[in-house]
């Protein structure tokens, strides 16, 4: 894979739009073999500064709502549909979310979860291929083709979403807690694909 070393791709010259914005290309993180995937949509300006994927506001979100389900932010890996920060955060454009698509799919290839949980609307639409309503249809596990295998695709609100509207809390929790048993960290154990 073009200017991808391992799970990290580095000097990607694909997109000028965000070859201009990005201070850096931000990777995934956590382990390479990990349960569980997070895909998010793209950096934030903490994320491109610091070079590592939700470590702004969302990203403690997410680490908190880990924890009360019993999971370290080092048992998951975490990623992003784009790896480099767009100007002023708007939205990837679809030739964007194209063009970082083969990074992706090879990481998840590699990785080989059990579940992948999308992180907004953004990575929900672009995993699963159709318009998803993602305050309605969060917590729905739904197969899809990634990284070479049928996979698990678990939608849930992007944890900023829980800071315009209270009421996106307890769906964000309870989405996490169903990521953590579908992967088989907390009892309830793990389902199998075909289990669909
Ligand atoms: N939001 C995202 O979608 N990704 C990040 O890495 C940070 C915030």
């Amino acid at each position: 894979m073009d200017h991808m070393d391992g799970l990290a791709v580095s000097d990607c010259p694909y997109c000028p739009a965000l070859v201009d914005s990005r201070s850096q290309v931000v990777n995934g993180g956590g382990p390479e073999d990990a349960d569980l995937v997070f895909v998010g949509e793209a950096p934030g300006a903490q994320e491109d500064e610091q070079g590592e994927p939700f470590v702004g506001r969302s990203g403690s979100l997410l680490d908190e709502t880990l924890r009360d389900v019993g999971l370290a932010r080092a048992d998951v890996r975490i990623t992003n549909c784009v790896r480099c920060r767009p100007p002023e955060n708007r939205d990837p454009t679809a030739e964007e979310l194209d063009n970082c698509r083969g990074y992706l799919e090879h990481e998840l290839e590699q990785v080989d979860p059990e579940v992948v949980v999308t992180l907004g609307k953004v990575p929900s639409e672009h995993l699963l291929g159709r318009d998803v309503a993602v305050t309605n249809e969060a917590g729905a596990v739904e197969p899809a083709e990634l990284g070479g295998k049928r996979r698990r695709v678990l939608i849930c609100v992007h944890p900023a979403a829980t800071f315009y509207d209270r009421s996106q809390e307890s769906t964000f929790e309870a989405t996490i807690e169903k990521a953590a048993e579908l992967a088989g960290a907390v009892d309830g154990g793990q389902a199998g694909l075909d289990d669909f």
